[in-house]
Parts: C-alpha cells; structure tokens; sequence
C-alpha cells in the first residue's frame, strides 16, 4: 500500500492567515482502489471558533474518517485539487506526479474555497500574491508556447506555476486589482476559429443576468490580438494585511455527499441537488428557485455542459456555518447544439432531457407548485430570446458571428419529437 499525506489548513472567516485543521492521508489500496482518511487535528478542535470543512461528509470531530469515493478524496478537498489544465502544467514542470495529492501541495495558492495544504504541520502553507493586470500580455504568451508544447523561458513558467489549483480545463490563472482577484480564462487552441470563447462566454453570463439569474461579475480584455475574460472571483475578499477566503462546495461534493453517499454514480441531478440545497442553505428556498432558473438557462442557450461542477455553494457572509448557492459561473452554449437537448445532469423523471415535461416533472423537488414553475421558465425563455441578439453585440461579437449564434438561444420543446412529429419516448433512469 503506498500512501501519500497532506496537512490541511483553512481560512477561518475573515482570516487571511490559515489555521491547521487536519492531516489528509490518501492511499492506493488492493486492486487498484484508493482510500482517503482524514482527522481534525486535536488543537482545532479545542478552538471555539473552529468550523467543519465539510459538515456532512467531515463533522467536527476527532474520529478518523474513511472514504472511498471520488478516488478517496472527500469531495471538500476533491474540489481543491488540479484539474485537467493544472496537472498539465505540474506534469510539464515536475514530470508525472506519484500520488494525487502532489497536485495538491504542488498546486496550493490558488484553488477555488477555503482550504490550502502543507508537507509538515510546522510549514505554514506558503503563495505568492496573485499577479497584476500588466502580466496579461506575458500570461497569454506563456499559455500558448505552453499549449503548443513549446520552451518556455523558466521565469514565465515558474510564474505560472502558482496558478494551476483552479478546475477546470482551460487555460487560466488569478490576477488581482486594488481590490478583487479575477479568473482568467484564456483562449485555447482547441477553440473554434469561428468564434472567440471569451466573448461569448460574456455574452452567456450577461445573458444569464438579464434573465435574472446572479451570475459572476465579468468582463473581456483584449490582450494583444487575443480576447480573455475576467470572472471576478466570489471566494477571495481583500482585508486589511491581505485576502480572506470563503469556503466553496461544488455540487458534485454536496451530491457525493448526499442519498446515494458512497455509492455516487457521477450522474447526479438538479432535482437532487436541489434536495441538498434544502438541507444546506442558508436562504433554501431561494436559492432552490435559482437553481431551476439556471437548469432551465442552461437549457434554452443549449448550456450542456453544466456537470457537478459548473455548480457550487458559498459559505454565507451572515451565517459563516451555512452555505448559499455560489453565483453562476462557466456558462457557455453549444456552437453546435445537437437537435434534441440533454443537460450533464437529470433534469426529472425523463433524466438528462431538456424538455419541459421533464423540467415540471421535478418542480417540487424545487419548491415550486407546477404554475410557477411553467411561468418561469416562460418568463426565462423570453428574456433569453430577446436579449441574446443585443448581449452579443454588447461583447463586440461580429454581425456574422452573431448570425451564427442565433440557433444557440431556442425555447425549450415541451417533449421530444422525432424527425417525423412522433414523440420520442423518454429514456428512464
Ligand atoms: N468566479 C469564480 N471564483 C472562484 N472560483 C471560480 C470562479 N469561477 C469558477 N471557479 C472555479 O474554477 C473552476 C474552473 O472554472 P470554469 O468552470 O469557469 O473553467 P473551465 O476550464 O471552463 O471548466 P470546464 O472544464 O468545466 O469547461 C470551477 O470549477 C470552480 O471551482
Ligand atoms: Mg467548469
């Protein structure tokens, strides 16, 4: 059995200093299965302002905790780990990492939440302060050598490397102004030539503002003859002496965490997720009549990759021991919708399809009786329609680009057809 451990410290509210609170040990158990355990440190949990990191999956407690599931990482600390992007440019800069947990401690500074991680309890976990808007140009240079596999000068790569916590798989790291810390996501060259991603995606997250929806603060700079976008980050406040960080929850931990637990199949649900909102949030009802507005969103600008996690939940800055959904963020409509729409995650009793049967078939699971459900996702679809057009132009999207991204917007069908009219019988799940 080879194992691997990482202390974990955490941002109390307000701090911008982190406290230790625990020791993650992951380890590759028989057959090829893994297992993490973790336990709070005895000391944090003689502190009366101490907070679970997880309190469902994590009580604040001193028994040693187990899980298999999610590669034997609770999904707390799942959600701080590297994705796609961030392991790629470890990989390139340190070879192959042994253990997930070196993408880890290798990738402490800037991963989404709360949490940062050290080899020994005596290390304080150590980050740079996130760079200035004038390192764009330098930032949008090293990106590209790197996607294209070519040299980098060691100075940009090692400026780099601070920036490989956030998920996700595109390019990006955290810049910072006066006064807040912004995302930024770079074009790829797996993008279309048609299109630039960032201001489309801008244009996608206006959109979902219009129709009410409390999506990130954003906006698109053109760095040289490249468009990237700034998403301002919700979990990272400026404070006196430097930045606190609030912890964050995506819905694939809430849902790992949630009636199936251990057993999570990975194809979780909005009716599910709205369940765990209920038991979570702060502001439950509310955030579960958001949470419809979004699936339904996502589905009439043809939004299908709104997986576990492209959703997540905040601590709340008036109860710091209870969450509220995060704003939207990564909303991006298909360039090429495929005719009959499926969301990444079940939608009703019809699983994944987009239809309106399907999204009333899981009203109450929202709180919603099925009038105002249908009201409101005719109130959304309106706005969509008629803001799409205009949120395009608005984010310096060409007419013909805009031509093109007109199919993206399309009211949800009630049921699925067939090419010729017969409906489609529903997959059930
Ligand atoms: N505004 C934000 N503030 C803090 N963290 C964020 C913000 N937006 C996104 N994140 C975190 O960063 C991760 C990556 O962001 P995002 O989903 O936008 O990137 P992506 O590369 O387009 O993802 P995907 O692989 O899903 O297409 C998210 O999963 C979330 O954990
Ligand atoms: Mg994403």
């Amino acid at each position: 059995m080879t194992s691997r451990s990482a202390f974990v410290w955490c941002f109390l509210p307000g701090d911008t200093q982190p406290t230790l609170c625990g020791r993650f040990t992951h380890a590759l158990v028989a057959n090829g299965a893994s297992q993490g355990t973790f336990v709070y440190g005895r000391r944090y949990l003689e502190r009366t302002d101490a907070l679970p990191i997880d309190a469902i999956a994590l009580p604040l407690n001193d028994s040693v905790k187990t899980t298999s599931a999610l590669g034997g990482f609770f999904g707390a600390i799942a959600d701080a780990t590297p994705d796609d992007w961030g392991r790629y440019v470890i990989d390139r800069a340190y070879g192959q990492q042994a253990s997930p947990v070196d993408y880890l401690l290798k990738s402490q500074q800037d991963h989404v939440g709360h949490l940062a991680f050290s080899r020994s309890p005596e290390q304080l976990p150590e980050w740079l302060e996130p760079w200035d808007r004038s390192w764009l140009e330098d930032a949008c240079r090293a990106i590209s050598a790197l996607e294209r596999h070519r040299p980098l000068p060691p100075e940009l790569e090692r400026q780099l490397l601070p920036n490989t916590g956030l998920g996700g798989a595109r390019p990006k790291i955290t810049i910072a102004d006066g006064h807040w810390q912004w995302l930024v996501k770079f074009p790829s060259r797996r993008d279309s030539p048609d299109v630039p991603m960032a201001r489309l995606e801008a244009a996608a997250l206006t959109l979902a503002s219009r129709c009410g929806i409390d999506a990130v603060t954003h906006e698109v700079v053109s760095v040289g003859d490249a468009d990237v976008l700034l998403v301002r980050r919700f979990d990272r406040a400026p404070r006196e002496g430097g930045w606190s960080r609030d912890a964050f929850l995506s819905a694939r931990t809430l849902l790992s965490n949630g009636e199936s637990g251990q057993r999570y199949s990975f194809f979780g649900s909005y009716p599910r997720l709205a369940r765990e909102l209920g038991r979570l949030s702060a502001r439950s009802a509310a955030d579960r009549h958001e949470l419809f507005r979004r699936m339904v969103f996502n589905a009439v600008i043809g939004n299908g990759d709104d997986h576990d996690r492209n959703h997540g939940m905040l601590a709340d800055e008036e109860r710091p021991d209870a969450f509220r959904l995060a704003p939207a963020y990564d909303l991006v409509p298909a360039l090429h919708p495929p005719r009959i729409r499926q969301q990444a995650l079940g939608v009703g009793d019809h699983g994944a399809w987009s239809t309106r049967e399907n999204m009333l078939s899981s009203a109450a699971s929202f709180d919603l009786d099925v009038t105002t459900a249908n009201a409101l996702i005719d109130q959304v679809e309106a706005a969509a329609l008629d803001q799409w057009e205009q949120c395009c132009r608005e984010h310096g999207l060409t007419r013909s680009a805009v031509a093109s991204l007109a199919k993206c917007v399309q009211r949800i069908p009630d049921t699925h057809l067939a090419a010729d009219g017969t409906p489609i019988l529903p997959r059930r799940v």
